[in-house]
């Protein structure tokens, strides 16, 4: 049998599922710790398949979720065996609040609230409860062999649930950073930004370039994920950026959905002009 690669098992905004490869062909040939500190559904994570690497999320949730399925999968899909998928029993799992719950039946939960919730999204109210409605969806929860394939790939890997500061603690010259926060959108809204009971807003992304900054004066390399507007150009100025398409199936207006968005560098990134990637638009300044 074929051994299966490691791929997101939960839905999430913002995931970079379709570009995952085009981003890691940008990423530098060789460093050393990966650290990951908006990881979401790990789409990048999982494409770039690093040895050891440091991941965070402010969602505590989801982050304790990636923790369990590492250490213990079969108890985490033990639990989600016996969830049924009706709206009685969705209503009533949504309204256990998660920090009840021993580490393996939290993360069985979050599973099971993504597959099941309507549109698969995880979004909280300001309480910090979830509150999708259910989503009547007849699909499996889980596939064993990608969930052993996930645990795997998480083997040596340390979680950091918090702010991206708390997951950059004690980053080294040589290591390298990807950094995909909630998407700027001009205006100051984000499409989707309710993955926490916070927000990032302006002053969190002007945070964020000018740690960017820091890092890039110390010898740490780093790539940022952000939206091509105005705003991040500036908080960027000086570094390269090179232009991305993507799909945001999110978006509800569908001549949204295809847009160009940023990967910023501050490194040099070698594109194979003889192999050019769809992803990576004309033009890219480097
Ligand atoms: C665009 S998503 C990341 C998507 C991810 N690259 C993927 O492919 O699924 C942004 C993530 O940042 C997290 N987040 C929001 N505010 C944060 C903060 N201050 N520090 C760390 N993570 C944060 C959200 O919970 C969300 O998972």
């Amino acid at each position: 049998m074929t051994k299966r690669r490691a791929r997101p098992f939960v839905k999430w905004a913002g995931g970079k599922q379709a570009i995952a490869s085009v981003l890691v062909g940008m990423f530098p040939g060789r460093y050393g710790c990966h650290y990951e500190p908006f990881l979401g559904g790990g789409s990048v994570l999982f494409a770039a398949r690093p040895e050891v690497a440091v991941c965070g999320d402010q969602n505590e949730w989801l982050l304790g979720c990636y923790a369990a399925i590492r250490d213990d999968w079969p108890r985490v899909a033990g639990v989600l065996d016996v969830l049924p998928n009706t709206r009685e029993d969705y209503l009533r799992i949504r309204a256990v609040r998660p920090g009840t719950l021993d580490p393996f039946t939290r993360a069985a939960h979050f599973i099971y609230l993504n597959k099941t919730c309507f549109r698969g999204l995880f979004r909280v109210n300001r309480e910090n409860q979830f509150n999708v409605p259910y989503g009547a969806y007849d699909r499996r929860y889980y596939d064993p062999n990608e969930l052993a394939a996930v645990a795997e790939a998480l083997r040596n890997i340390e979680f950091r649930s918090g702010d991206f500061e708390r997951s950059l603690a004690g980053i080294r010259p040589g290591d390298f950073a990807y950094l995909d926060p909630p998407y700027y959108k001009l205006g100051g809204y984000s499409d989707f930004n309710r993955y926490t009971q916070g927000r990032f807003r302006e002053d969190d992304h002007a945070r964020l370039a000018s740690v960017c900054r820091e890092l890039d004066a110390r010898g740490v390399l780093w790539a940022v994920s952000n939206s091509d507007t105005p705003f991040v150009r500036r908080l960027f100025d000086g570094y390269a950026m090179i232009p991305v398409s993507n799909r945001r199936e999110i978006n509800l207006d569908p001549r949204e959905r295809d847009i160009t968005e940023l990967l910023i560098v501050n490194y040099e990134v070698k594109i194979n002009q003889d192999d050019r990637c769809p992803g990576i638009r004309e033009g890219a300044e480097r």
